[in-house]
């Protein structure tokens, strides 16, 4: 048998000891499906001495993680260290310098560096790869880059954030509100003391212009992906959303639009009809779909210890088997610089929720609004009492530009009879 593939782990987090662990627990089986071992040898952690439920004592121990691919026993090096610059992006590039390969969990370096690094990649005849990246334990990289790869794919979207989708999920469940979900989120170690990345749609904009790359053939450009979070997603609207036969899920969306790769992470009202409105709590789901395949739909779960640990060794796996591949599913200097699609030029339905004062003649300043914008309303409904002594007024549109929605929805933000700031969310019609 060929002798044993040789790693330098840098990160000893959950992910980093999950791995630990997966090696020792099913390290025969791993044997046999590489055809060759697969060996920690050396770690690199910011604290020697904390206890990871795992001994670690017996690799070797190295202080400064961007040392690990210069030693002469380790043949492929795992990133866990996170960040998309700093020790993470040196020690990267400097694997590819040492004609090692690199296998690693970091979204943000890859949305932010991705091209760079697939170059750095080719040019050393190495490996990157990343499938623990996007969506946790879920194959979804390797879905897109290895199984669908004959595919022309017109869209890939999902749900890539288990923290917002567990934050959501017990709003819509408890009735609670935003805030006191956010801080039970916290309480039980689901979103960091320091969520932005989460619950703003940073962490799911990082994963989309991943996915984006892979399945549309551009360059990675998290720059070019329109965020917003779940911060302004009401209680009222959570329910309202249930009234009309959806579920508001933050969703991740590329695909391919006349005025070039739209790229978008954003609240939408996903109709219950649709496979990913039923996914709960903390998991993820990517959903892509192919001019021969048809729709595919991954679900699993999009972080923890074991899944990602899962993702992390089927790479080391594929290293193992010398099985590399261009990192973006083709060569990187075959993939476009391609132009953001207008947002404004995205044609959907739209849900739209006013507070507005309870007096006459204030529905007809808001149609008037829509009217003088050309959106016609598909429903509308006017309930409850909201907490500012307003009214509800919720609308849905018939499908037309985003751009005359929005134009509508500021010449109502301007009107006296609207209280408080309305939310505009994307109905996910697909
Ligand atoms: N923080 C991410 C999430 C997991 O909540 O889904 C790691 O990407």
């Amino acid at each position: 048998m060929t002798k044993p593939l040789r790693v330098g782990l840098a990160g000893l987090g959950n992910v980093g000891a999950g791995v630990v662990k997966l090696l020792d627990t099913n390290r025969a089986l791993v044997e046999r499906r590489a055809n060759r071992g697969i060996e920690v040898v050396a770690v690199s952690a910011r604290d020697r001495h904390r206890d990871r439920g795992v001994d670690t004592t017996r690799f070797e121990w190295v202080d400064d993680a961007t040392q690990l691919c210069h030693r002469d026993d380790v043949d492929v090096v795992v990133e866990l260290i996170g960040g998309a610059d700093g020790p993470a992006l040196t020690l990267a590039r400097a694997t590819f310098d040492c004609g090692k390969s690199l296998v690693t969990a970091n979204k943000a370096m890859l949305a932010h560096h991705g091209l760079e690094l697939a170059e750095r990649a080719e040019s050393a005849g190495s490996a990157l790869k990343y499938e623990a990246a996007v969506a946790g334990g879920i194959p979804v990289i390797k879905g897109l880059r290895e199984g669908a790869a004959a595919n022309e794919l017109a869209q890939v979207y999902g749900i890539l954030n288990g923290t917002c989708n567990y934050i959501l999920t017990s709003m819509e469940q408890d009735g609670s509100p935003f805030a006191e979900v956010l801080a039970e989120a916290q309480r039980l170690g689901y979103a960091e003391a320091d969520p932005s990345f989460d619950i703003d749609g940073i962490d799911a904009a990082h994963k989309l212009a991943i996915l984006a790359s892979l399945s549309f053939g551009a360059r990675p450009d998290f720059g070019a992906v329109a965020t917003q979070g779940i911060r302004e997603v009401d209680i009222a609207d959570i329910q309202h959303a249930a009234t009309l036969g959806f579920r508001i899920k933050l969703v991740g969306l590329a695909r391919q639009e006349a005025g070039g790769l739209f790229q978008r992470v954003h609240p939408c009202l996903v109709p219950l009809g649709h496979p990913l409105a039923h996914v709960d709590g903390s998991l993820n789901a990517v959903v892509a779909e192919g001019n021969f395949v048809g729709r595919l739909f991954f679900q699993g779960r999009g972080a923890g210890e074991g899944p990602t640990a899962s993702a992390v060794v089927a790479d080391l796996i594929d290293v193992a088997r010398g099985e590399f591949g261009p990192a973006f599913a083709m060569p990187a200097s075959k993939l476009g610089a391609l132009p953001a699609a207008p947002q404004g030029d995205h044609v959907g339905r739209y849900y739209l929720r006013l507070t507005v004062a309870d007096r006459p003649g204030v529905l007809a300043e808001l149609t008037a609004a829509l009217r003088d914008e050309s959106v016609s309303i598909e429903s509308l409904i006017q309930r409850g009492t909201a907490a500012n002594g307003g009214v509800y007024v919720v609308m849905v549109t018939h499908e037309g530009p985003e751009r005359a929605v929005r134009a509508a929805l500021g010449r109502m933000s301007a009107s006296d009879s609207v209280i408080g700031q309305p939310m505009m969310m994307h109905i996910l019609d697909f």
